[in-house]
């Protein structure tokens, strides 16, 4: 039976991430911006890539100033034209590329009886079928010289438990499920995969529940505190450098939300107990 964990799959290692060249995907802002920095950290070329021009040149910016080898190209990675063509800009500069990172994402997709084919496709054009491209489009390059690589996806949670927005939740959920194969299909190749699946990072605008006046107290819900987002991403970042060179399946960023995944699986372990002994033979 095929498995997920790193025996089974030949443990491909990345284990010396200085010289390599990585391509992140939302590099601009957030979690991408904070994986950016800690693979350039680890001395590992990184080509930065983004939709919002302005934002890519701030992040650029910031990052020279710590001397890292780092380029930036915009490119909206739900067109696969636009896509290749930031990969083409990134063999023109590094010559060659080791490290993938998918992690642009958009929270796209209303609740029912508020679904739009638009919601819908850019949804799924900017979770789902730009990381599909992305692996297509990069995985030969990656193979090409040889020395190994390292696929990073980014989902979420709510790629393994489904209670917010479903379209947002199909698409995490088809991170999770691409990865997981993947990992299987392109470990003879020397290409790891992980998936990242990260909690809620709170930021300012899901804090604003600290402006919540003395007359409502108690009565709002509020996120719980997960402490301070720089430190969180700052986390979080270093856990991805850690999993691409110990090849882990599974990258999480917190405890906070395996309560809902366990009582997922107890419920998908319930429908096998519901059948179990009465199943016709075949
Ligand atoms: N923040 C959270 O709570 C959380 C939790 C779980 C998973 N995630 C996932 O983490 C990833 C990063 O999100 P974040 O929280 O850092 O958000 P963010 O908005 O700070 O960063 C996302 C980046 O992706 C870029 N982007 C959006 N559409 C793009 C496109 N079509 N082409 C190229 N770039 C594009 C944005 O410009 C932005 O810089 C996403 O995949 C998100 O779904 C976030």
């Amino acid at each position: 039976m095929l498995c997920w964990t790193e025996r089974e799959t030949g443990g491909t290692h990345m284990k010396d991430l200085a010289g390599k060249t990585a391509f992140v995907t939302g590099a601009a802002s957030g979690i991408g911006f904070g994986i950016a920095s800690a693979l350039a950290q680890a001395g590992v070329k990184v080509m930065l890539c983004d939709i919002e021009e302005a934002a890519l040149a701030a992040a650029l910016e910031k990052l020279r100033l710590t001397n890292a080898d780092i380029e930036g190209v915009r490119a909206d990675i739900s067109l696969k034209g636009e896509l290749a063509a930031a990969a083409e800009a990134t063999l023109a500069r590094y010559g060659k590329v080791h490290i993938l990172v998918n992690n642009a994402g958009v929270g796209g997709g209303g609740p029912y009886g508020m679904w739009s084919d638009a919601a819908w496709d850019w949804t799924l054009g900017v979770n789902l079928r730009a990381v599909v491209w992305g692996i297509e489009i990069f995985g030969p390059l990656i193979e090409r010289p040889g020395e190994g690589g390292h696929i990073v996806s980014t989902a979420s949670i709510a790629g393994l438990v489904s209670n917010g927005s479903v379209a947002y939740n199909v698409s995490k959920y088809g991170v999770v499920a691409l990865s997981e194969g993947l990992r299987l299909e392109l470990a003879p190749r020397g290409i790891g995969v992980s998936v990242l699946c990260p909690g809620f990072i709170r930021t300012q605008i899901v804090d604003s529940g600290r402006n919540l006046p003395e007359r409502f107290a108690g009565k709002v819900g509020r996120p719980p505190a997960t402490g301070p987002v720089a430190e969180r991403i700052k986390f979080i970042r270093d856990r991805v450098a850690e999993g691409i060179e110990n090849d882990w399946p599974y990258i999480f960023t917190d405890n906070e939300l395996e309560p809902f995944i366990e009582s997922r699986f107890a419920a998908i372990k319930e429908g096998f107990n519901q059948i179990r002994g009465r199943i016709p033979r075949r």
